[in-house]
């Protein structure tokens, strides 16, 4: 990996804190940081780089995934750290920040490559692309890039408009958008899931697989982002980034030793194959929801409108279910049913890909508990990768149980999403990062819901905090004759939602 400046905006704040510095410090301790390096914090506190250094060492005993505890490890990796005080409308701080830079550069003897990190609101994004070209900061003679964290956009005109203004900056190929979702370590092994093992390859088509089901439920409420969540809702915070990039990735099909071009390729391409709803279909292929009082595992928590901050008659979204067809030789016919949201029942992001049945009649008629084929994708909490079969029960004569196979190699204390996101960036693996394209594409899928939710087209179901969302979600997948697997009702088997370990 090639020496370079990492130079970080927002280094006071959370994300930096609970995020950024545990990933560097998990990077260095498994010796994935270049040899030499720099580390620049920026932000408005008047903070010396001693002061910063102390922060960052506190972060790393809160929220590292190792402890760091070896003190003298700590010191090696802290040394580099240094913190320059920006205002991010002052020309005078970038000027600051080029001399402190380069100063460090000749110090250490490394070339002038710099990764700027925007961990700030995105309402920043275009100030200090721009300054960052105007004091020259952008303009050395090694590589820049430039990683931001979503939301990038509002609806699909604010994101192209940021995407042009970003462009007079960095190019395309300098540009790394964070998703976290795609760092997450299950979704990095979708790809050779499929690219190591021909059966499951064969098997990835509308001939085999009846629908595919992705969900990311949380038990969480707004927290404390009233401000920022009542504006976006659950399509624009989770749907339309994270959602879309798991059914892309869920969708592609990828020889093997596929390229990064290769991978992004497909992936545009099964966006453009998504099947764009009209205003007036919205109602039929999505629901809307919104949580209200109820009680969170064994907590009571109150409904959606009466958390701080959230105005008493606010139309938000908490909860977004949504049938998603694609229009591809691979897919035509098997729905993708997708959702998400807060405040309920428990904690799980997975997807779930159901088998058809074409054995169910000849094999028995009566309700022996077979049950389709599914692969479980389990992201998180849990992490694991399942094909549940059918077995015969040695037990009961006539009758069938599903058996699983663990296509997961347990990982004990993986690299977290943001790890391993740092690091693609710094050795400049865009694999693992939204492209332009795609982002473009999913707000253009997503507009027409904007529209009708805008336009209140689509009712707003309210739902009691602690459930899997309102029972249309459920009558979504029902008119199909499908149900989601895995919510906890009793009729269904529940063990994996249970992160039961399976032979
Ligand atoms: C963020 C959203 O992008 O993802 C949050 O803004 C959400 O609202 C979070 O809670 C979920 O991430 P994870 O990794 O906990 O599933």
């Amino acid at each position: 990996m090639e020496p370079n400046t990492f130079i970080l905006f927002g280094a006071t704040g959370d994300l930096a804190k609970r995020k950024i510095y545990p990933a560097l410090y998990n990077l260095f301790v498994d010796g994935k940081l270049p040899q030499a390096f720099s580390v620049i914090g920026l932000g408005r506190r008047e903070w010396s780089d001693e002061s910063f250094q102390a922060n960052v060492e506190k972060s790393l005993h809160q929220f590292s995934r190792r402890e760091a505890k070896d003190a003298g490890l700590v010191k090696d990796f802290l040394r580099v750290f240094r913190y320059s005080v920006l205002d991010i409308d002052r020309k005078e701080d970038y000027l600051k920040l080029l001399k402190l830079t380069e100063s460090r550069e000749d110090e250490l003897r490394i070339p002038r490559n710099r990764l700027f990190y925007l961990s700030v609101g995105p309402e920043y994004f275009e100030t200090i692309a721009a300054n960052i070209q105007v004091s020259g900061l952008g303009s050395a003679d090694g590589w820049k890039r430039l990683v931001i964290e979503k939301p990038f956009g509002h609806d699909l005109q604010s994101a192209r408009d940021l995407n042009l203004k970003l462009g007079k900056a960095f190019a395309e190929q300098e540009i790394f958008r964070i998703d976290h979702y795609l760092g997450k370590p299950v979704v990095q092994r979708l790809e050779s899931l499929q690219q190591a093992n021909p059966v499951i390859q064969a098997l990835w088509t509308n001939r085999y697989i009846a629908n595919v089901q992705i969900t990311a439920n949380e038990s969480v409420g707004v927290e404390e982002r009233a401000g920022y969540y009542d504006h976006v809702g659950a399509v624009r915070d989770m749907f339309q980034n994270h959602m879309l990039q798991l059914m892309m990735m869920a969708a592609i099909h990828l020889p093997h030793d596929s390229t990064i071009e290769e991978v992004r390729f497909k992936k545009k391409k099964v966006m453009e194959s998504l099947e764009l709803l009209q205003k007036g279909d919205v109602v039929a292929n999505v629901i809307r929801g919104q949580y209200k009082e109820g009680s969170v595992q064994g907590k009571p928590v109150v409904g959606y409108t009466s958390e701080p901050g959230i105005a008493p008659d606010s139309m938000n979204d908490t909860f977004i279910a949504a049938k998603l067809q694609l229009d591809n030789s691979y897919w035509r016919g098997v729905p993708f049913y997708i959702r998400t949201g807060k405040r309920l029942k428990e904690k799980s992001t997975r997807i779930v890909v159901e088998f058809k049945e074409p054995l169910k009649q000849s094999l028995a008629k009566n309700d022996d508990g077979i049950t389709p084929n599914l692969l479980v994708i389990d992201i998180g909490p849990n992490e694991g990768i399942t094909l549940q079969l059918n077995a015969k029960d040695p037990e009961q004569k006539g009758a069938y149980k599903p058996v699983h196979i663990d296509l997961h190699a347990s990982q004990e204390n993986s690299p977290e999403a943001y790890e391993n996101l740092i690091g693609d960036a710094l050795t400049g693996d865009p694999t693992f990062f939204a492209h332009w394209d795609e982002v473009e594409l999913s707000w253009q899928w997503v507009q027409p819901i904007l529209n009708a939710f805008e336009e209140n087209l689509v009712p707003l179901h309210l739902y009691a905090a602690g459930t899997y969302g309102p029972a249309e979600s459920d009558a979504l997948l029902a008119q199909d004759g499908y149900h989601w697997w895995f919510d906890s009702k009793p009729e269904q088997n529940n063990e994996i939602s249970k992160g039961v370990q399976y032979a």
